[in-house]
């Protein structure tokens, strides 16, 4: 059984298409084990608790700075003991011991065809924002593995997603989640549940 501990900031879409999967049998071989918000009053803890996962809130408002909370945080996490931690729209940088400690053992969405419109200032909206900006005709979503480098891990798995002449960013997001993120991340979960996933070479290989 695969313990994933799910963090998140905002509304949860991402965790919820992950409890319903599990629910529904789509994720197998998988125990919830608990949510980490960096936001006290975020739906996301709601839906966890409405689905019986633990749900706590660790901000960094509440710590002196980055280190104090960057200490603080990896500490709740190491109290689920997680085998897979999921970042399900976690918008705040994964301090450096904890992306050492759980090598190969976190796992990102991102909304867009990474390397575009990635990196530092590339989040939530602002993906699409940018997106459309530059009139690409073709967007999407991508699952991959957090190291060091902000979205520069191993790829897992990618869906593109037409953009549309009328799109504004919020119609766009919706049909990225839509369409690519609320699938890839419960198929991403899984595969690395029943150990369909392998990093060879810093890529990684379906087998
Ligand atoms: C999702 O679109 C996710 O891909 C994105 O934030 C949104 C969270 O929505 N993540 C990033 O931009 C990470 N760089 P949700 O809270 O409804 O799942």
């Amino acid at each position: 059984m695969l313990s994933v501990l799910v963090l998140v900031s905002g509304g949860g879409t991402n965790l919820q298409a992950i409890i319903d999967a599990v629910a529904a049998g789509k994720i197998t071989n998988t125990e919830l084990v608990g949510v980490i918000s960096n936001n006290k009053t975020v739906k996301s803890l709601e839906r966890a608790r409405n689905a019986g996962i633990p749900a706590i809130s660790v901000s960094p408002k509440d710590y002196a700075d980055r280190a104090e909370f960057n200490e603080a945080f990896l500490a709740k996490v190491d109290e689920f003991q997680p085998d897979l931690i999921v970042l399900a729209g976690f918008l705040v940088a994964i301090p450096q011991a904890m992306v050492q400690k759980y090598s190969n053992r976190i796992i990102n969405i991102h909304p867009s065809l990474i390397p575009s419109f990635c990196g530092v200032g590339y989040y939530g909206l602002k993906v699409h924002e940018k997106a459309l900006e530059r009139g690409v005709k073709i967007t999407g979503a991508t699952v991959h593995y957090v190291i060091e480098g902000m979205d520069e891990g191993p790829i897992i798995a990618q869906k593109a997603v037409a953009v549309l002449e009328d799109d504004t960013p919020e119609s766009l997001q919706l049909r990225v989640m839509e369409e690519a993120e609320w699938l890839l991340l419960p198929q991403a979960i899984d595969d690395i549940a029943n150990g369909r996933l392998q990093v060879v070479d810093g890529k990684v290989k379906h087998v």
